[in-house]
């Protein structure tokens, strides 16, 4: 484990104020979660997009908070220091406040997040502010929010044109002023992105495919490594094929299984002669 002191807001916001980006991934799992912490990755999404990438959904929608919860639990435990945020899974915030506070705050006091990121505009402000006066950090999330997909008419860059680009610019300034501390970007144009950073006042603007003008960056694990083999969006990019790795390792094994080359002598156990030949006796033979 790294001696790493933990990351916490004030530590996200020496580094914007120093300007140095800051590094967020997704991440589902104790052993990833080790290796990010050990890699120095500050921020850690557990995002509902696990209901893609480690439960097989078609979309993020099934996704429970139970689902949210152990996978968090688990990153949690591998990485302790980092800023892990969990995020709200469909239909846990939209209701009512109620339901957002409730829901927010299982994430903090069961697995330990440092906050939470819902989806939405203007139009979930109250949802944030509720949750920020129940004392729990909430990140936003605007541009491509993969739980409207059908609204969005698919996955696709959003604010290309000035009237949606100046929604989402008005949207990030609602989100800030009903107390998210950060706001994640996901496929918006980067001058839209700039903008949106020059104008944040106390607020972390974090981008997913939305250029370099924003305080940090974040990728989906699963893009970076060839592990999800449905789809591979152009904005990841790719720093390893682990996929490839795997597949090639199992054929392997598959094919030694078969041919008796697996396993050898190192690979099982013994027992001493004198051991052996007792068991016989005590087997009769
Ligand atoms: O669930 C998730 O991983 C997300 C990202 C797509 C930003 O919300």
């Amino acid at each position: 484990m790294t001696d790493r002191k933990k990351i916490t807001i004030r530590t996200l916001f020496d580094k914007v104020e120093e300007g140095e980006p800051i590094s967020w991934l997704t991440c589902y799992d104790y052993p990833t979660a080790y290796f990010q912490e050990e890699a120095g990755i500050e921020m850690i999404l557990v995002g509902d997009s696990l209901g893609m990438t480690m439960l097989g959904y078609d979309s993020t929608l099934p996704v429970t908070m139970d689902d949210m919860i152990r996978h968090t639990q688990a990153v949690r435990r591998g990485a302790p220091t980092a800023f892990v945020v969990g995020d709200m899974p469909y239909m846990a915030y939209q209701p009512s406040n109620e339901d957002a506070i409730r829901n927010a705050g299982r994430f903090m006091a069961d697995a330990e997040t440092d906050a939470i990121k819902l989806e939405g505009g203007a139009e979930m402000a109250e949802r944030i502010r509720a949750v920020r006066n129940a004392g729990i950090p909430v990140v936003g999330h605007l541009g491509l929010t993969p739980q409207s997909v059908a609204a969005l008419g698919g996955f696709r860059v959003q604010g290309r044109g000035a009237q949606q680009a100046k929604k989402i610019i008005d949207d990030a300034k609602a989100l800030e002023e009903a107390g998210a501390f950060a706001i994640l970007l996901e496929m918006v144009p980067d001058r839209v992105c700039r903008i949106i950073t020059e104008r944040a006042n106390e607020c972390i603007i974090l981008s997913l495919g939305s250029g370099p003008y924003a305080h940090g960056q974040l990728l989906i694990f699963h893009d970076m490594f060839g592990l999800y083999p449905k789809f591979k969006p152009r904005m990841a990019k790719v720093y390893g094929n682990a996929g490839e790795v795997l597949l090639n390792g199992l054929k392997q094994y598959n094919k030694e299984v078969k041919a008796s080359s697996f396993p050898q002598q190192e690979n099982w156990f013994t027992m001493k002669d004198e051991e052996y030949e007792e068991l016989l006796k005590l087997l009769g033979r």
